[in-house]
């Protein structure tokens, strides 16, 4: 069962994630010396993200040892209104203390298998070199995931192949609902995780979250459902807008 955590409004999902996220790093950065986090793009990170660069929470983070990666991305320039890096660069990183190797944005610039394939590669280098000498997934300290109305969850959306995928970490592919190419983690990349954290705000996804979190199991209509760290931490960042569809007893349980 995952943990759930349904908070007032968004400011507050904002703030018990941005403090989940200074703990995540502390702990990594003592156990490991570094700290590994992908970030998730959309509307509902950005105000963690704008939060997390205020300097109540930018002084908690040793940011030279901290590297920022991505769940997925859109197929376009870095600097377009659409680019998930362009957000969070504007949001957080411009005013952070983050050395830039310790950067890896997915190149949306760029053709996008080849875009996916050298991000894989990047990945491989990164945690083979970090984590362990056989490497069977890349294991990131905490994954940052927000869920679409229709249930995707990073670029996994409904009833695409992108689903399936099983051996690679990331892929590229052309998505009709959204219209645009977009590049993702695969299911088992983000279930490697330490941490997984969604943050699901709004009464518009009140009938996608009953349904991921209590409906039949049905991840190629629910990418979200495909979440579920082998040995790792799920936590449901949710305000009562979204929550409102909930179980009673699963709220309670989750406000206790
Ligand atoms: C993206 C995301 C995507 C997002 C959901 C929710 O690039 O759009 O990674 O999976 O998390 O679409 O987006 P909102 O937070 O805007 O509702």
């Amino acid at each position: 069962m995952p943990e759930l955590k349904i908070l007032p409004d968004t400011r507050s999902v904002a703030h018990v994630a941005a403090d989940a996220i200074v703990s995540a790093a502390e702990s990594a950065i003592a156990a490991r010396g570094h700290f590994t986090i992908a970030l998730s793009g959309g509307n509902t990170p950005e105000n963690l993200y704008r939060l997390l660069a205020t300097e109540q929470y930018r002084a908690q983070i040793d940011w030279a040892n901290t590297y920022i990666f991505w769940g997925d991305e859109r197929c376009v320039p870095p600097d377009h209104r659409d680019s998930s890096y362009r957000m969070a660069r504007e949001a957080l990183l411009d005013h952070v203390p983050l050395p830039a190797g310790n950067i890896f944005r997915m190149r949306g610039e760029d053709e996008p298998h080849s875009a996916a394939e050298a991000y894989e590669q990047g990945l491989r280098d990164f945690f083979t070199r970090r984590e362990a000498d056989v490497l069977v997934q890349p294991r990131f300290d905490l994954i940052l995931l927000g869920m679409g109305d229709d249930g995707h969850t990073a670029s996994l959306f409904p009833n695409t192949d992108a689903v399936d995928e099983r051996s690679r970490w990331v892929i590229a592919h052309y998505v009709p609902r959204v219209e645009m190419w977009r590049i993702s983690l695969t299911a088992p990349a983000i279930n490697a995780a330490r941490q997984i954290m969604f943050l699901v705000t709004g009464a518009g996804k009140a009938d996608t979250l009953r349904e991921v979190l209590t409906g039949p199991h049905r991840p190629r209509q629910l990418p979200a459902q495909l979440v579920q760290p082998v040995d790792g931490r799920l936590i449901w960042l949710v305000d009562q807008a979204a929550a409102a569809r909930l179980p009673d007893g699963m709220q309670r349980a989750a406000d206790a």
